[in-house]
């Protein structure tokens, strides 16, 4: 690729953040997800940071005002209606202003404000989210963590972001679906069936989405018996070092009182997370919390402990020597999903293909634990995936064949924050 190429492909990103563009907030892409998703409008937010540092911070403001009494920022908001995505508001029955979904999503916003804020030095706009940002984490260190582990669960797959993810198969199969109903799933009018979550999963799903509404969506009433209560490693890593984003961010702005509330969270969260080590397979795993049974299995999210922090040697090592013999067995990194698994499955959703925001937080993680090489090997790798098959969903990590939704708004994000050497970039800030 020459500078040209590159150019070419800075201005087809951003035409698709300007597509997505609702005027607060962007949807994820058009048809298979017409609102404000979470975590995506996050990552959404260091794509605009490149060239519209306004439009960044407006992103988060929106996702921001949807935040619950209790401190739940939710995982989607619906901001209008359209009959083009299932479950909509009314299976939800939230009864919130603006309507919402009862769950959450990795909290990744701190990290990003952090970073819009060395970027643009805007005082005012940070303090105005810290208290916010505050509140949820605080949220679930209390409705998510009730016996204080220093491990926060998720109720629903969706909460993970990573839905289909093989570590869930196990915990759901106790959830009971005899009362679900007939439904009509609306994502597989979009998108091949072959590339979405089974009918099974999506039994199961429904399941969850009736046991909180059937409980008003009440924490206490959730944690004393929810069907699901796994502890995901993805998020874990991802909650552990928004806490320490948070910190630095409030120290920075002298707000002391918040910094050592969130480094208190942060350390909580550094000794739980040891908690799902798992010496067999030399890597961190999802723990089932009802069971205390460990998955069988290593995930993208076993890397992310990179992003989460420092990992010391005698877990880096072995985990390293893994990332690179996964890295062996496919064209293209990093699969979601243990390529050596029977579970496997390179082009549906969640069970194998290759994400650009895991690889740019895994990237991160690398660069910050010293491994510069395998850092820049990812990103490589996804300026392949991109530059070949366009700004889609997810990539298949054998084939560079795209998949899910086209014009694809967190993958155009994550080419403008860090892929593309041209565009001027927001960067991967050390920390
Ligand atoms: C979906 O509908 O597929 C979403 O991932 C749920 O958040």
């Amino acid at each position: 690729m020459n500078n040209q190429d590159y150019i070419e492909l800075d201005r087809q990103a951003q035409s698709i953040l300007t597509l997505n563009d609702q005027g607060n907030y962007t949807v994820p892409t058009k048809g298979l997800y017409p609102f404000q998703w979470n975590w995506d409008s996050a990552l959404v937010a260091l794509g605009y940071a490149s060239f519209d540092t306004d439009r960044a911070w407006r992103e988060i403001e929106t996702l921001m005002r949807a935040q619950w009494e209790s401190g739940m920022v939710p995982h989607i908001v619906f901001w209008q209606d359209d009959e083009g995505y299932f479950p909509g508001s009314k299976e939800w029955g939230t009864h919130h202003s603006p309507p919402t979904s009862g769950i959450t999503q990795p909290p990744v916003a701190a990290t990003i404000v952090r970073k819009l804020y060395e970027r643009s030095g805007d005082k005012d706009r940070a303090a105005k989210l810290i208290d916010a940002l505050d509140k949820w984490h605080q949220w679930f260190a209390t409705a998510r963590d009730p016996e204080q582990r220093g491990l926060v669960a998720i109720i629903h797959p969706w909460e993970s972001g990573r839905d289909n993810l093989p570590d869930w198969d196990k915990p759901l199969s106790f959830v009971d679906t005899s009362e679900v109903g007939t439904y009509q799933r609306r994502d597989t009018q979009h998108i091949d069936a072959d590339q979405r979550p089974s009918e099974t999963d999506y039994d199961r799903y429904m399941a969850l989405v009736r046991f909180g509404r059937d409980r008003n969506w009440d924490d206490k009433a959730i944690a004393a018996d929810s069907p699901f209560w796994v502890a995901d490693v993805g998020i874990n890593a991802i909650l552990r070092r928004a806490e320490y984003d948070l910190a630095c961010l409030a120290e920075t702005l002298g707000n002391t009182q918040l910094a050592t509330r969130a480094h208190q969270r942060a350390k909580r969260l550094e000794k739980g997370f040891e908690g799902l080590w798992s010496d067999e397979l030399n890597g961190y795993v999802s723990l089932d919390m009802h069971r205390n049974e460990k998955a069988q299995n290593l995930s993208a999210g076993s890397w992310l402990a990179f992003y989460a922090g420092h990992v010391l040697p005698d877990h880096a090592e072995p985990m390293i020597a893994l990332l690179n013999s996964w890295i062996s067995q496919v064209e293209f990194a990093i699969p979601s999903f243990d390529p050596s698994h029977e579970l496997f499955d390179s082009i549906r959703y969640w069970r194998g293909p290759v994400w650009a925001i895991i690889n740019w937080m895994i990237a991160d993680g690398l660069a910050q634990n010293d491994h510069d090489a395998l850092a820049e090997r990812v990103r490589r790798d996804t300026e392949t995936l991109i530059s070949t098959a366009g700004f889609y969903e997810y990539f298949c990590p054998l084939t560079a064949k795209g998949g899910g939704g086209d014009s694809f708004s967190w993958t155009a994000a994550m080419w403008l924050a860090w892929v593309s050497p041209t565009s001027e970039k927001t960067g991967i800030q050390e920390s």
